[in-house]
């Protein structure tokens, strides 16, 4: 099994770092444009063997795509990433160009591959990858509904005092401050629902501080985060490599599904080794249903700047 990541910046190599950890390939491919980062990043990664107990061979390539020959997923996190008060939309100038090109170059050489795309703005790079690579639809799959609901999850966690791997909640739509859509109505704590012991204030405060948890984080940091964004990724390699078809929100194509067509847009998937297999249906509420087309409703417009 071999996977590939296209970045060695903060979240490619983090990614590439729980990918090496789970030890759910034999090979693993860290590409970057920037001379020697990849090797050095994947280099330093291989130095952790011995220590985590892990046999992958991590191999590091400036740009070379044929050293990712024949990968059975590739994870693209190129791109530039925001700056404190930037909003994902504002990169696409920059990052649709690049994504477009590394999909050419991933496709030349791992015409079979399973794409994860990270790069922001995320859905409409998800729609970007999935037209310009012609590949069937479940072989694309956007990344960010899964970072979206870790961090519904740690919301939660806080307000609960419990641990956020007991909780079951998931957020839909897009991948943006004002896009995504926390599903608080459906979300449980070991099947209580969580709306029975939060008040109304707990709710409004816990659904926005999840929607503009990306943001916060790049006022913290400076720049855009990498550890759950790189775990939620990672999570997405192993559920394939696995074929677990574990339950995850991703950003897939949508043919009818939640009344949308032709838009990529983060609804529940099941994820296994042909990508996403499966799109669950949810019964949402009429407000919810309002929320989901008006964040389509943004996500086309972000894609109409492609043309
Ligand atoms: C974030 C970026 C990766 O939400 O989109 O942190």
């Amino acid at each position: 099994m071999k996977v590939t990541v296209i970045g060695a910046g903060a979240v490619g190599a983090t990614c590439a770092d729980n990918i090496a950890r789970a030890g759910v390939c034999t090979e693993l491919v860290l590409l970057d444009i920037k001379e020697g980062l990849a090797e050095g990043k994947a280099q330093d990664m291989q130095q952790t063997a011995a220590l985590l107990g892990f046999d992958t061979i991590i191999t590091g390539s400036t740009n070379d795509y044929s050293k990712t020959a024949n990968s059975e997923v590739v994870v693209i996190t190129s791109g530039i990433p925001r700056k404190p008060g930037m909003t994902r939309e504002e990169l696409i100038g920059t990052n649709a160009g690049i994504v477009k090109t590394v999909c050419e170059n991933v496709l030349s050489f791992s015409p079979n591959t399973i794409i994860i795309v990270i790069s922001n703005p995320m859905d409409t790079m998800t729609y970007l990858a999935l037209k310009s690579t012609g590949l069937p639809k479940n072989r694309i799959i956007g990344m960010g509904g899964t970072l979206d609901s870790s961090r519904f999850k740690y919301q939660l966690s806080q307000h609960l005092g419990c641990s956020a791997s007991d909780l079951s909640a998931i957020v839909i739509g897009g991948h943006g401050d004002t896009t995504m859509i926390p599903l608080i109505s459906k979300a449980t704590w070991n099947s209580v629902p969580v709306t029975s012991l939060l008040s109304e204030d707990q709710q409004k405060q816990i659904v926005a501080d999840t929607m503009v948890g990306g943001a916060t984080l790049t006022k913290l940091i400076g720049t855009s985060a990498w550890y759950a964004p790189g775990a939620a990724g990672s999570a997405l390699v192993k559920s394939i490599l696995r074929d677990e078809k574990k339950l995850f929100t991703c950003c897939v194509a949508l043919d009818g599904e939640y009344g949308q067509k032709d838009i990529c847009l983060g609804v529940p998937v099941t994820i296994g080794k042909n990508g996403w297999e499966k799109i669950l249906p949810l019964e949402l509420s009429a407000s919810e249903k309002e929320a989901f087309e008006k964040s389509a409703a943004a996500v086309r417009s972000m894609n109409e700047v492609l043309g």
